[in-house]
């Protein structure tokens, strides 16, 4: 391409941190705890059937007033804590999130103004895979020079979502919010993001109605359905790879993880990537899916938050963490925990 003598060595550019890094994250989990035994009579199923075939065994459901907005918040506060950081300090929110309500605006400029925050604010749909996209952003914008500090939230309240009489997904999901504080850093401390799609599978997990055919058929409401047992098997033999990928591009062996976090799919789907992956044995893995369900793009942060907390991985240890799911997208990335 000619650049017109003009343009040419006129134009600035921005420039960053060398590297980025987690600074902080935080997890909020809504008060209801929901026991399978509250699903099963509406889908004909049994709390054996979901422990054996999900490993679930409880999860939260949000309170009817309770937004995601609101969840967001009170993860973030926390992230902020342990960052160190106050909200003002904040000059970019990423908030990736399927199940905001409104089709616009977006979650993240009205959780900025909650927090006093007038950066950039814009919402990711990348559903499972969300929050490990969001980081990939934060990276880039924090070592781009676009932003100094960024936070990226994860946050689904699925059971808006969910008809509570599919017998494949009722089961499946939860709420709640995980948020990170993305900011400069000395040295690598996110690795490079091995990220893809697959949309010729757009149906396997989907809003059953789009919202013109849910105006035209007078719908209740469109609620996400999946097809089980194509997205088991995409997720089981398509997925380690991509894990794999990352930690060759971090440069790291698998026997260096500290910890190993994946998206809280499914309980087997877990232990079919450990396998694949050939992990060590002794290397933590989260499996928080057990009394928190899939919470889509909250997943991954709320893992690590509960990881960290209960002292099952260690501050400042190496993590691998890979989201996937509808789209089908997905995203993997070795972090620095904070
Ligand atoms: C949803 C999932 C747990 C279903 O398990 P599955 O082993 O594939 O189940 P199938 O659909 O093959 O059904 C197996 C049997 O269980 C029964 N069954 C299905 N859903 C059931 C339920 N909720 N409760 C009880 N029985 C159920 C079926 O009728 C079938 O019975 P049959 O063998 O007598 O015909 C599994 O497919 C899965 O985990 N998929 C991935 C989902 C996921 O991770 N999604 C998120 C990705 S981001």
């Amino acid at each position: 391409m000619t650049l017109s003598p003009k343009a040419t060595g006129t134009l600035s550019t921005s420039t960053g941190a060398a590297y980025a890094r987690i600074l902080g994250v935080g997890g909020y989990r809504p008060e209801r705890v929901v026991p399978n035994s509250e699903i099963i009579d509406k889908i004909n199923s049994s709390d054996e059937w979901i422990r054996e075939r999900s490993g679930i065994i409880s999860r939260r459901f949000a309170a009817p007033e309770e937004s995601v907005v609101d969840m967001s918040e009170h993860a973030t506060r926390e992230a902020l804590a342990m960052a160190g950081l106050e909200a003002g300090q904040i000059d970019a929110v990423i908030v990736a999130t399927v199940t905001h309500p409104y089709q616009t605006p977006a979650a993240a400029p009205i959780l900025a103004d909650r927090l006093g925050i007038q950066g950039a604010a814009f919402d990711i749909s990348a559903a499972c895979a969300g929050y490990c996209h969001g980081i990939a952003l934060a990276n880039d914008m924090v070592r781009g020079g676009s932003a100094q500090h960024v936070l990226v939230v994860g946050v689904e309240k699925l059971s808006d979502f969910t008809d509570p009489y599919d017998r494949g997904s009722a089961f499946i999901f939860g709420d709640g919010a995980g948020a990170a504080i993305v900011g400069p850093s000395d040295t690598p401390a996110i690795g490079p993001t091995v990220w893809g799609s697959d949309g010729s599978q757009w149906k396997t997990i989907s809003q059953r109605e789009s919202w013109i055919e849910t105006r035209e058929k007078q719908i209740d409401f469109p609620a996400i359905t999946m097809a089980g047992q194509s997205v088991f098997r995409w997720a089981v033999w398509g997925m380690a790879p991509v894990a794999q990928k990352a930690i060759d591009a971090a440069g790291v062996r698998a026997e260096d993880l500290d910890a190993f976090i994946p998206h809280q799919a499914n309980m087997r789907i877990i232990d079919a990537m450990i396998k694949q992956l050939k992990l060590p044995a002794d290397i933590p893995v989260a499996r928080d899916i057990a009394e928190t369900a899939n919470t889509s793009a909250a997943s991954i942060p709320l893992a690590t938050e509960r990881m960290l907390r209960e002292g099952e991985a260690p501050h400042g240890g190496l993590a691998l963490q890979i989201g996937f799911g509808a789209g089908l997208v997905y995203a993997a990335q070795v972090v620095v925990l904070p």
